[in-house]
């Protein structure tokens, strides 16, 4: 169906059609339900997950549409960016297609309504009763003209903490300048000691888990770096990838020469290497949620496989709409039966838990 009304929706700016996206999702009502296979509920961080395929942050950035999405099929949501105080982002256009190569790249800069109408939003869905099934993430970031950014991070964990079912720093976009300088290995720990601390204030023994978004464009010491600070930091969780600085030869120029981050097919295997990298360097023990370039159940799959205990996706949406979440699960839960596990978490990490063990192997040989 998406298919056949794609060409039109191209028609239009590709905010523009976001935009239209969520209006519609906000007013039409969902008719049709849908239950996951069995197989893919998996429980982490003390948090019931109906299946485990979330869509990512960017693409509802006010919280406006979390119940929507969680009926489209999503196990979890993730909502924000949000920033404290309102600001409108780099000038338009700053989101560009690239079609024949399943690509976007975006250099929104955080446009955010604020903590204060996110908040608004939340809490609207947070009072329906029954809660509706499915876990809701929150990506804070802070304001691009903050040059203390430990101070917005610790408002925004203050305020929404104890609305989350997890947090997600997010010190990773590309279009913040000096945001992804938080990535160094000492400005990473003293922001996460101060979010942690400002997260006990709020939330006291029951605080919701901490995860931070990472980029793909780390080189191999910074990932070693703060793969040592993420376990020393004892975060909750990391979210890999954030969108790529790096333009493959492949790309179209006039694409390509746009700056922001990229995404969708070019950034599959790139972050499924990051997740496999660092599922090995933490040993495991840090949860991973996989998100770069998942299209179909075959993607998140390789990703579940590097090491990621739950997946996200944003531009497969761009491509394929939303319903792209219930194909993925059914088809993540046939890929799961036919080799023969028995739930999602049994899939974790193994193909790093093979290659450790071939390359013990090899090394006692
Ligand atoms: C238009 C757009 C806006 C985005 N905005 C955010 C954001 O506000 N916060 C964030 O953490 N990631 C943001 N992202 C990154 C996605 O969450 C995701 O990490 C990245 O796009 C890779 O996944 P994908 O290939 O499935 O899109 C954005 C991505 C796109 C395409």
């Amino acid at each position: 169906m998406y298919k056949l009304i794609r060409p039109l929706i191209f028609k239009f700016d590709a905010e523009k059609s976001h935009k239209m996206a969520i209006k519609i999702l906000k007013n039409l009502p969902i008719l049709s339900s849908f239950k996951a296979d069995d197989i893919l509920a998996t429980s982490l961080w003390n948090r019931k997950f109906p299946n485990p395929v979330g869509l990512a942050a960017g693409f509802d950035k006010n919280a406006e549409v979390i119940a929507p999405m969680l009926k489209m099929g999503f196990g979890f949501v993730e909502v924000g960016t949000v920033t404290p105080k309102f600001q409108k982002g780099n000038p338009t256009p700053r989101i560009f297609r690239c079609v024949e190569h399943n690509a976007v790249i975006n250099r929104m800069g955080f446009p955010s309504d604020g903590i204060g109408i996110f908040k608004q939003n939340l809490e609207k869905f947070l009072e329906q009763k029954p809660r509706m099934t499915g876990v809701v993430g929150l990506n804070i970031g802070m304001n691009k003209e903050q040059k203390e950014p430990a101070k917005d991070y610790r408002m925004l964990v203050r305020m929404l903490a104890p609305m989350a079912d997890y947090l997600t720093v997010n010190i990773s976009s590309p279009n913040t300048a000096g945001l992804r300088d938080l990535q160094e290995k000492s400005a990473f720990t003293d922001l996460m000691g101060e979010i942690i601390e400002e997260r006990k204030k709020s939330c006291g023994n029951f605080p919701p888990p901490l995860l931070v978004k990472l980029a793909p464009d780390l080189d191999e010491k910074q990932q070693q770096e703060l793969a040592e600070a993420a376990l020393e930091s004892k975060i909750d969780g990391l979210i890999l990838t954030n969108t790529t600085l790096d333009r493959p030869n492949y790309l179209p120029d006039d694409f390509a020469k746009e700056k922001g981050g990229l995404s969708g097919r070019p950034l599959t295997e790139k972050s499924t290497q990051i997740i496999s990298n660092f599922y090995e360097l933490t040993n495991g023990q840090i949860p991973i949620i996989g998100v770069g370039g998942i299209f179909d159940g075959k993607d998140a799959y390789n990703k579940i496989r590097a090491g990621a205990s739950l997946v996200q996706l944003y531009t497969a949406m761009v491509y394929e709409g939303a319903y792209v979440a219930r194909k993925i699960c059914n088809e993540l839960a046939q890929l799961l039966k036919n080799d023969g596990f028995s739930s999602v978490s049994d899939a974790v990490g193994v193909d790093i838990k093979t290659n450790t063990r071939q390359n013990k192997k090899k090394a006692i040989a």
